[in-house]
């Protein structure tokens, strides 16, 4: 099994009535990173993505605007959230709704297993619900309201007042996990990331878990799968949604094509989430698991909040950023770089227009794409567009391989910690030696003595293959750019940049002279709206 294992990756499923902003695109971004970096190494990588479709806020959605409940959700699917994907450029494996049959059956499967082991049972609940949150809240949860509110209990995210809900439900036994969770913590000490999540979940679990209810008579409302051995009951919409990271993967499924692809994916290896819903994949998600009898995924990372303003970004705060406003002046590339650059994985981060515009300009266009363009055009300029050869090597060209060798390592390194700010960092270790070494050398200088024209070629060279493990190392970050640097660099010595091993980019002597270069057009031109 372990020689067939791929990479899995997964986000959140998201609301399918959000109008999809740049809190959801910044996690879709970086699991596509991860993705894609591990597919750059040569692993088979999986990307999973989707949509939550139950549940009590989406069936008034759908009311509100006339239509049911699935046709809404087929929409704004349509209209959003498939199309955030583009946006963002992520190539993801496969997109889970979670009104899909396959999602559906299998939920049921799960239930009806937990049932008939004895995990599952019927008992009564009283507590106050948020239908923001779909979650109810303990009284440590609620704040006092404000305005309209004033002298009630709030709920503290959504600032509005929570829901008396008095029940008979099915309950999951949450609480005989307690010690298992504890034990599963202490065991995979990377399972929950980064580590101030993890000690506030092993403190959270510590206090002592509750049982947990997870189904709603239909008296109250009917949009969700059905308790399969009692059809008065719908699965409470996390327990539902939780199971998506499976029941993509051919959970449930008897064909042996469904166990392969399962036994291949599961458990996945990272599940990104924001932090604000780190319990549910820490806590609630892995005693799931564990009853029935299944791994836990290898690790949940929970990032940190986009702030705008100070404060978490949000559509019900009005504070959202649509991901188009960002990529049609700076373009999708910039957008990833910039978040992934700019925030280190797993803190908070402030957005600002003038932080993107910045970065834009000194990091993206002066860095990394005048090098790209420059040394380029010098190859057609003194050297008719055809790759130079290298002959003897200087201390400086060895030190630009030595520079490309290390950012590898490190930033290979980064990725397997997450911390992609890290890598990012390392690689652009390797773009300062470039543009340092091209400012030293000064091959226009060169160009200008025929006796000179050996030395010339070998730091057109060097600088050539500098970037050519530029391209291969920011293709998971920059695809489009790296794609279009690529044909004009690559291609003709190497074939496609998806069959260049990440490991081996900090090898040197791979272009092959005399291969023709291409004419590259401005990778990330100059903006000439004001930012904004
Ligand atoms: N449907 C549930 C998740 C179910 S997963 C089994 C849900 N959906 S959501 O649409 O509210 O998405 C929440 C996720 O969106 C966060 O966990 C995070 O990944 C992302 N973000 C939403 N707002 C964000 C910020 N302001 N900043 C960073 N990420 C944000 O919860």
């Amino acid at each position: 099994m372990s020689s067939s294992k791929s990479f899995y990756a997964t986000t959140p499923i998201f609301y399918v009535n959000d109008a999809p902003h740049i809190g959801h695109a910044y996690t879709e971004v970086a699991a596509d990173v991860l993705t894609r970096w591990h597919r750059q190494r040569g692993e088979s990588a999986f990307l999973l993505t989707g949509t939550d479709e139950h549940g009590e806020k989406i069936l008034r959605t759908a009311a509100a605007n006339k239509v049911s409940p699935k046709e809404w959700a087929d929409k704004l699917v349509t209209e959003s959230w498939l199309p955030l994907l583009e946006t963002i450029d992520v190539k993801n494996q496969d997109f889970i709704r979670t009104t899909e049959p396959r999602h559906e059956k299998n939920v049921q499967v799960f239930l009806q297993h937990l049932y008939d082991t004895g995990f599952i049972y019927q008992g009564d609940f009283e507590g106050n619900y948020c239908v923001g949150c779909e979650e109810y809240k303990t009284m440590a949860d609620l704040i006092d309201g404000e305005g309209d509110f004033d002298g009630q209990k709030v709920c503290a995210i959504h600032t509005r007042p929570v829901e008396k809900l008095k029940e008979t439900n099915y309950f999951f036994k949450l609480s005989e996990f307690e010690q298992p969770l504890l034990d599963y913590y202490a065991a995979n000490p990377r399972f929950v990331q980064p580590e101030s999540a993890k000690n506030e979940v092993v403190s959270f679990v510590r206090r002592g878990l509750e049982d947990l209810s997870i189904s709603r008579s239909k008296e109250k409302f009917d949009w969700g799968i059905d308790i399969p051995w009692d059809s008065s009951h719908i699965t409470y919409v996390w327990f539902d949604a939780l199971l998506n990271y499976i029941t993509a993967i051919g959970y449930g499924e008897d064909t042996a094509e469904a166990k392969a692809k399962f036994e291949s994916l599961w458990p996945a290896s990272v599940q990104i989430v924001g932090k604000d819903i780190l319990r549910f994949h820490a806590v609630i998600w892995p005693a799931m698991l564990l009853a029935a009898g299944l791994t836990p995924p290898n690790q949940v990372f929970g990032h940190g909040w986009l702030l705008v303003g100070g404060e978490k970004m949000s559509k019900s705060k009005l504070t959202g950023i649509a991901p188009s406003q960002i990529t049609d002046t700076f373009g999708s590339d910039a957008f990833r770089y910039y978040f992934m650059k700019a925030i280190a994985f797993g803190s908070d981060g402030s957005f600002s227009w003038e932080d993107l515009s910045a970065r834009y300009q000194s990091e993206l266009a002066n860095g990394f794409g005048n090098l790209a363009s420059r040394t380029i055009a010098m190859i057609h300029r003194y050297f008719d567009g055809v790759l130079p050869a290298a002959s003897q090597h200087t201390e400086a060209d060895l030190q630009v391989a030595r520079v490309a060798a290390e950012a590898v390592a490190k930033a290979d390194q980064a990725i397997d910690d997450l911390a992609i700010q890290d890598a990012i960092a390392a690689v652009w270790t390797l773009v300062d030696e470039l543009n340092n070494y091209i400012t030293v050398q000064e091959p226009w200088a060169l160009a200008k003595d025929e006796a000179n024209r050996e030395r010339l070629a070998t730091v057109l060279n060097t600088a050539a293959e500098g970037i050519r493990a530029l391209t291969v190392l920011l293709a998971p970050i920059t695809p489009k750019a790296c794609a279009t640097l690529w044909s004009a660099l690559g291609q003709g010595s190497l074939g496609d940049l998806a069959d260049q091993k990440l490991s081996q980019a900090g090898v040197w002597g791979q272009l092959k002279a005399g291969a023709a270069i291409g004419v590259l057009e401005p990778l990330f031109p100059r903006i000439e709206t004001e930012a904004k």
